[in-house]
């Protein structure tokens, strides 16, 4: 029988409570794993390994809340043998006129996407377990993290079919730096880095490969288009999914989410937190089910069933066509904070309509061309 707010919690063979015993490896424990691990070939296997058994079952749990994880490295750990710059000091890459341009863009590309992969394993072990996100979170991130991963492995793998290797030039650290500045906000990590970067991408990759399809690099040029490119529409998808997601689960307490309407927020207000997070603890309160789990749970089947209702559940189907005016300027809001400057015209409108990312979400946040001319 159930106690009153709870289950009857385990006894110990001393007859005391018995403490909920450690679940085997979560989600998170792995993103920790390869945020920690410095080798970038090998951070792309493992990420690829994790990703696939989560996506298969056989990572049951995303995180166990009786144990929380402790925090991700501030920076990653990255392989020695590439040499990191400050941005105003790496060479320029030049616009692909020449071979060995045509390699120092190729190493740029493999090098923004292994930081690509630390960015996805680090929104899943620093946000994923806080903020209880819901199963679907910790699926599109695991698929982005997997999808950077091969980016980076066959980037790698021409750059040594061309004679070269991932590590031979200097490369910037300009990523990570962003990065960190959104370390506390995964409203502003969102729309940073997935919405704002990766839309990015989207921009400049067809002139990229043109680049190397007019230098004779074919082989190039198709991985690049038929690889890499619709993969990474499919990344700012989730990076707009998750920022629509966060604000529809928005509270009164977050002051970036203040013009989320009070009809958004009523749909989930049994939802304790919004975007910030202020320490590296998992917060059991407020909700009826993680509470529980506390008290005393011992069976692998029932943690799994605890942690499922624990999670948030909150649906982007409750969201409403009147509802996206709030949510749009509630990223203006928080791309103006976060985000250093203006965004960058010419825009690819057609890529980013096709991750949902339409021109409402960035144009006025943007120099227009006319603007840059008067300068
Ligand atoms: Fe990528
Ligand atoms: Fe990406």
């Amino acid at each position: 029988m159930e106690a009153a707010g709870g289950a009857e919690p385990a006894e110990g063979a001393a007859g005391g409570r018995e403490e909920p015993q450690p679940v085997s490896r979560t989600l998170v424990d792995s993103a920790l794993e390869i945020l920690d691990t410095a080798d970038p070939d090998e951070k792309a296997r493992l990420g690829d390994l994790a990703a696939a058994q989560w996506l298969r079952g056989e990572i049951p749990l995303p995180y166990d809340p009786a144990h929380p994880p402790r925090s991700p490295p501030d920076r990653p750990a990255r392989s020695t043998e590439v040499r990191l710059l400050p941005p105003s000091r790496t060479p320029k890459l030049g616009k692909g006129g020449s071979a060995q341009s045509r390699l120092a863009l190729l190493h740029s590309l493999a090098h923004t996407e292994s930081w690509a992969v630390d960015l996805s394993w680090d929104i899943v072990a620093r946000f994923g377990a806080q903020l209880r996100m819901p199963r679907e979170f910790f699926d599109d991130f695991a698929r982005v993290a997997q999808d950077e991963g091969r980016h980076f492995t066959v980037l790698s793998a021409r750059l040594r079919e061309l004679g070269s290797q991932y590590g031979a030039l200097p490369a910037h650290d300009g990523l990570w730096d962003s990065a960190m500045r959104t370390s506390h906000s995964l409203l502003a990590r969102l729309a940073v880095e997935h919405c704002v970067h990766e839309a990015r991408g989207l921009d400049v990759l067809p002139t990229t490969i043109s680049r190397f399809r007019a230098g004779g690099d074919e082989q190039t040029a198709k991985l690049l288009e038929d690889v890499i490119y619709p993969e990474e529409i499919t990344h700012c998808a989730a990076g707009v999914r998750w920022f629509r997601y966060l604000c529809l689960r928005s509270c009164n307490s977050d002051p970036t989410a203040s013009s989320i309407p009070q009809a958004i927020i009523a749909q989930c207000s049994e939802l304790p937190r919004d975007g910030t997070i202020n320490d590296n603890k998992i917060e059991v309160v407020g909700d009826g089910q993680t509470a529980r789990f506390t008290q005393g749970s011992n069976g692998h089947d029932k943690t799994v069933q605890l942690v499922e209702d624990g999670m948030a559940q909150c649906k982007l189907s409750d969201f409403r066509d009147e509802d996206e005016a709030a949510v749009i300027h509630t990223f203006h809001s928080v791309v103006r904070e976060y985000f250093r400057g203006p965004l960058k015209p010419p825009f690819n409108t057609e890529a980013r309509k096709a991750a949902g990312f339409e021109p409402a979400w960035y144009e006025p946040l943007a120099v227009k061309e006319v603007e840059k001319q008067e300068v």
